[in-house]
């Protein structure tokens, strides 16, 4: 086999608390709202990708997660994101002579995520993340992730937001070639590593709508969704950033809440409309605010992306009080023993029975409307890796 190049790193999951829903251009993938979202910890949801160019190779090939996906290897998304990297590697090429002219090489790319497809988490927004920041190191690119985020987010629009670590920003932008439409850090992680996430998976029959066709049927149907984005996004964008700098978290948590609540009103509001919360999320909302209530503190917030998951945030300082119930009510859930010792558990339990929550007469049959628990928290940005996933003929290891 003549020379090959090849790069590994892994990328982050980030879910949104201020929501992207609708494009103004669905080819470029521009969005009719700027969003805002937090990075989750890759030690507990993370894409590993490794690619490979060679001169020898034939066409461009993706194996995820062991299997080659010949659907999303010809999908327009793919072929747009790689002609894209394609073309600054070749611009490189142009002024640096020296430089092999790998941008008309093939590359094969493969790509597995570390927590199952079937949880229902966003895994286009680490896959395509990973697969920019990957073929950018792959062909020695100059570019910043502000930049590399425009090209990810042609990919899928969440994905730019995956290309920073902490809290991120997508500014929406105005302009018609997409040029200002990218992701920004809002503040990096160690701004506010306290905060932490757990996601209540919840059994979903098959994904309703897709996301994609979901926002073009609001963006057609609903009235809901023109005040959404000309007055509640742009004023909670500001608000939200403000409340992140400040450490603010019931300001955070409750512009949160509200948002995920006005994103699946406006689903709602399409015609026909689109559900994806269904009773176990409803009943997760209102267990949230009744945990708020019973302590007469914001101590958890709840947001929900396109299907029934709950994610909650909330501060580690606030563990305790928020473990007392959801430890009790979730337990018989997998997730918990990696993440907290045995004497922590009952720690939870015996704060529950001090709180008298028992009298609380809390919906203990909620836990039957979910697979499992994520426990995680804020996390870093795309990192580079040693070892490949990629042999030496340019074919998935093992
Ligand atoms: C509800 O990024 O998956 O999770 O751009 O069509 O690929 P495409 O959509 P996608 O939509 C995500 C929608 C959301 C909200 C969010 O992450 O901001």
């Amino acid at each position: 086999m003549s020379s090959t190049y090849t790069a590994s790193i892994t990328a982050p999951v980030n879910i949104a608390t201020l929501k992207y829903w609708g494009k103004r251009d669905t080819s470029l993938n521009l969005p009719t709202n700027s969003s805002i979202s937090v990075t989750l910890d890759q030690a507990d949801l993370k894409t590993t990708t490794s690619a490979m160019a060679s001169a020898d190779f034939t066409k461009d090939r993706l194996w995820l997660n062991g299997e080659e996906d010949l659907q999303l290897s010809q999908s327009k998304r793919l072929t747009q994101v790689l002609s894209s990297l394609k073309e600054k590697r070749r611009l490189k090429e142009a002024k640096d002579e020296s430089l092999e002219k790998i941008s008309s090489w093939f590359v094969h790319i493969v790509s597995v995520n570390n927590f199952p497809t079937a949880a229902g988490l966003a895994s286009s927004a680490a896959g395509f993340a990973a697969l920019v920041v990957c073929i950018a190191k792959l062909f020695e690119l100059d570019d910043d992730m502000t930049e590399l985020s425009k090209i990810a987010r042609q990919g899928s629009g969440s994905a730019c937001r995956s290309l920073f670590g902490g809290f991120v920003a997508w500014e929406m932008g105005s302009l018609a070639d997409g040029s200002d439409s990218k992701a920004v850090e809002v503040c990096p992680l160690n701004h506010w590593p306290e905060m932490k996430a757990c996601v209540l998976v919840a059994c979903a029959d098959k994904k309703d709508v897709s996301s994609t066709s979901g926002m073009q049927l609001t963006v057609k149907t609903s009235d809901l969704f023109q005040k959404r984005i000309d007055e509640v996004v742009p004023e909670r964008f500001e608000q939200m950033k403000k409340s992140i700098h400040d450490k603010n978290f019931a300001l955070f948590a409750e512009l949160t809440m509200k948002d995920s609540n006005s994103f699946h009103a406006t689903c709602l509001d399409s015609y026909p409309p689109i559900f994806y919360m269904n009773d176990t999320s409803k009943k997760i909302v209102k267990l949230v605010h009744l945990i708020n209530a019973f302590y007469n503190e914001t101590v958890v917030a709840y947001t929900f992306d396109a299907g029934p998951n709950a994610v909650l945030y909330y501060l580690e300082q606030n563990e305790l009080k928020l473990m007392s119930f959801i430890y009790a009510m979730f337990k018989d859930l997998n997730g918990w023993e990696t993440k907290y010792s045995t004497e922590e558990l009952n720690k939870f339990i015996s704060n529950y029975d001090s709180l008298k929550l028992q009298e609380l007469n809390l919906d203990m049959e909620i836990v039957k409307g979910c697979t499992r628990v994520i426990l995680t928290r804020v996390g870093p940005g795309p990192l580079t890796i040693k070892e490949s996933l990629i042999n030496e003929q340019g074919f998935p290891k093992n």
